[in-house]
């Protein structure tokens, strides 16, 4: 197959990002397929189908540890950054992410999430009421970015007014797997240098003078399995940053892009909102944020569906192909928050399940709730959206969409109130 044709490349390429679930179907044809990729000159296997992508996520002998495969190269680290607990192996992984999550939820803080929600709620609110009195928005800009990033900002400790300077780093780093092997390394290592330094700075100062943050809580943290060391502690708080932002923005933006082309499934939603949390697992099922994971490599020979992969080779979970499995999921190309069983990938599988899945969701049906209550009669102005460039975190970058009105917070629901029954009243 030439290098221009693959499949996988055709994913990674920018024409296909609005659509890249045709590509996925035909993936999945072959279920474990050698592919050219798109950054990485080497190529890498590619699994595409629902129980084969479990499998692995269980299999002891998938690595998450980059270092481990013989063709990497260059698709590691910054020389200087510690690994996080996401591209390590059991034990370390297991002990790092213990270290963390003892902050963060069950069994420790299993209310912690739940806690938050009057905060999320307060936030969605405000940013809401921002947005009285305009007839289009920008979803991205004005909702879909600014409410996951104070929400990890305030967890954490992290000065909401230092958004600009963190901002253009992250995104040097999520962009980065859009660019070319060597470009991509040099890109990267620049901005998760930055990134660090920056957080390192900010663990110091919390540890001068502490508060009911996050980072405050871990830096002295010498629990019962001891202390993170520095390196780990400021890669784990870079991490946390990353992931809580760059992740949200896209269930958001995709969310909204979802409904805004169901509207009838948006009106079920106004009129019966208890709905709102399952429609978000389909969300995550149906456009997932993180479309794949073209993070592990082989311990050993793994044999899966008709092939053997070889030991030392890159793996690429295609999740968002495994979401649409037709041997898994009835109608997968329907979006339908009624689905039962919906155990989908969107938030992957096994020991490195994501850490931040019960805040994300918490977020989301916040969001979803207030969104579906204020905005009245969401269209969208352009159709398909502009896409950011990273096929791996994938979502809208900019979502313009026209509203009637965006009502007040304390209007009661539109279904009562609305319209012109009233008006003519
Ligand atoms: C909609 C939002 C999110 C999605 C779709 C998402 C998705 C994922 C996925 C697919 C993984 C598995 C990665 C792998 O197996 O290599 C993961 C891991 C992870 N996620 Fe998330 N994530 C989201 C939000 C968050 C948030 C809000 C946080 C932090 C506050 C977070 C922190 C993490 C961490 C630390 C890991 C690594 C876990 C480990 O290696 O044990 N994520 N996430």
């Amino acid at each position: 197959m030439s290098q221009d044709t693959t499949l996988l490349r055709q994913v990674y390429g920018y024409a296909n990002r609005a659509n890249p679930y045709p590509l996925w179907a035909k993936l999945r044809q072959t279920p474990v397929c050698w592919q050219e990729d798109g950054a990485e000159e080497a190529g890498t296997y590619v699994v595409s189908t629902y129980r084969e992508i479990v499998a692995l996520l269980h299999d002891p002998r998938l690595s998450s540890d980059l270092r481990n495969s013989t063709q990497t190269g260059g698709r590691t680290r910054a020389p200087n950054a510690p690994y996080t607990f996401i591209s390590l192996d059991p034990p370390e992984h297991d002990r790092l992410r213990r270290l963390a999550m003892r902050h963060f939820g069950p069994p420790e803080r299993p209310a912690y999430i739940e806690q938050l929600r009057p905060e999320i709620s307060r936030i969605a609110s405000s940013l809401l009421d921002q947005l009285q009195g305009q007839r289009q928005i920008d979803f991205v800009d004005d909702f879909a970015y600014p409410l996951p990033v104070a929400v990890i900002c305030r967890i954490l400790g992290v000065p909401e007014e230092d958004e600009p300077r963190f901002h253009q780093w992250v995104k040097a780093i999520v962009e980065s797997t859009a660019l070319p092997a060597e470009v991509q390394r040099r890109q990267r290592e620049q901005a998760s240098n930055q990134l660090h330094r920056y957080m390192a700075e900010l663990i110091e100062r919390h540890r001068r003078q502490p508060g009911a943050d996050l980072l405050s809580r871990m830096a002295p943290d010498t629990g019962p399995e001891g202390r993170m060391a520095d390196p780990y502690l400021v890669a784990t708080a870079t991490l946390l940053l990353v992931a809580g932002h760059e992740t949200t923005v896209n269930l958001l933006a995709n969310g909204m892009l979802t409904l805004s082309r169901h509207p009838a499934v948006l009106a079920r939603l106004r009129s019966a909102p208890d709905l709102i949390p399952a429609a978000v697992e389909e969300m995550l099922r149906y456009e997932p944020p993180v479309q794949l994971l073209p993070n592990r490599t082989t311990l050993g020979e793994i044999p899966l569906a008709d092939t053997t992969i070889p030991r030392g080779v890159v793996v690429t979970l295609a999740l968002a192909a495994g979401n649409r499995d037709p041997t898994r999921f009835q109608e997968p190309d329907r979006f339908n928050p009624e689905r039962r069983d919906n155990a989908h990938l969107g938030f992957g599988s096994g020991i490195h399940y994501c850490f931040g899945g019960p805040l994300a969701r918490a977020e989301a049906q916040i969001a979803f709730a207030e969104l579906v209550r204020r905005l009245e009669q969401p269209s969208l102005v352009v159709d398909p959206p502009p896409y950011r460039p990273s096929p791996v975190l994938r979502g809208p970058e900019h979502l313009r969409i026209a509203v009637e009105r965006v009502r007040a917070a304390e209007e009661p629901p539109a279904r009562r109130s609305v319209s012109r029954s009233r008006y003519a009243s």
